[in-house]
């Protein structure tokens, strides 16, 4: 098998896009969700181009996530590209949060991909690629999103810390999406634009295959990137004087996204 590619929360919002994207260019799909019932789904729409294996798992249960791990190995022929797609966004105030959030949220955001890695990338063959997908929640903090932010910047330094380690072996890359519309922002008030999913899983994949191992975007969220890292007191105010204003805009409605 040629190409092939392993996306975990692929079920629906991006992970379904990047399905789409890659299975029109000729790959073979390992698909993993939470929700078997939409992973069929995708497979028919999927149809004309391939026919994906499986798995459904839930990453933030530490056995389930072994035995999924245990099935890709046990394939014949193991995905060639890793994207650590699924993710968890308990948004709302750190206090107020149950404590199984936090556990869940660090589960499926940070330690599952971290162990998916690890023994893909220990197996022979390994994994060509391994794409992280972050967000802009993983360069600066994000009050209200404090759980999802810490996650997400873990899981960064962890993708960055393995582009040096396993450089020539497994190539890594990180890639930061902008805000898009999905199941995932879907019930945030947020006063601001929303990419639709597939252009945005399209422009990922094909930043890949250009080689690219950062991929990012040139829009507003450039700013707060660039403040933070550049003023990062005056960073520090602008987020106490907007307090209200992200409360209210990352309400907590549910604890499951
Ligand atoms: N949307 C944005 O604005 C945005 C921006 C930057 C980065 N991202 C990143 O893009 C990726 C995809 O997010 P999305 O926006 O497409 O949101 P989404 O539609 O909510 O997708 C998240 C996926 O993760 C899966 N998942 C959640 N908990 C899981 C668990 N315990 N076990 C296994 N799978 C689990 C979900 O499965 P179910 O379908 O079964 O719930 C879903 O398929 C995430 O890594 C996210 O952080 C999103």
């Amino acid at each position: 098998m040629d190409k092939s590619a392993l996306i975990t929360g692929a079920g629906g919002g991006l992970g379904r896009g990047l399905a789409l994207a890659l299975a029109r260019r000729g790959y073979h799909l390992f698909l993993h969700g939470r929700d078997e019932s939409k992973l069929r789904a995708l497979a028919v729409e999927l149809e004309p181009y391939s026919r994906p294996s499986l798995y459904r798992a839930d990453l933030s249960d530490p056995v389930a996530c072994s035995r999924f791990i245990d099935s890709l190995l046990a394939e014949t022929a193991p995905p060639r590209l890793v994207i650590h797609n699924a993710a968890l966004m308990p948004a709302g105030e750190f206090l107020t949060l149950p404590a199984a959030e936090i556990e869940s949220t660090f589960a499926v955001n940070l330690l599952a991909p971290a162990e998916l890695t690890r023994r893909l990338c220990a197996a022979s063959p390994a994994p060509e690629g391994v794409m992280f997908i972050l967000s802009t929640a993983a360069r600066f903090p994000q009050p209200y999103n404090s759980l999802y932010s810490a996650s997400k910047a873990g899981l960064r330094f962890l993708a960055e810390s393995l582009q040096v380690e396993l450089a020539g072996r497994t190539r890594i890359c990180l890639a930061y999406p902008p805000l898009t519309d999905t199941p995932m922002t879907a019930r945030f008030a947020l006063p601001l634009p929303k990419a639709a999913p597939l252009p945005v899983a399209e422009r990922i994949i094909r930043a890949y295959e250009r080689g690219q191992n950062e991929i990012t975007w040139l829009d507003w969220e450039i700013m707060p990137v660039l403040v933070y890292r550049l003023l990062p007191r005056f960073f520090r105010h602008l987020l106490q004087s907007k307090r209200e204003m992200l409360k209210n805009a990352l309400k907590h409605e549910g604890n499951k996204v």
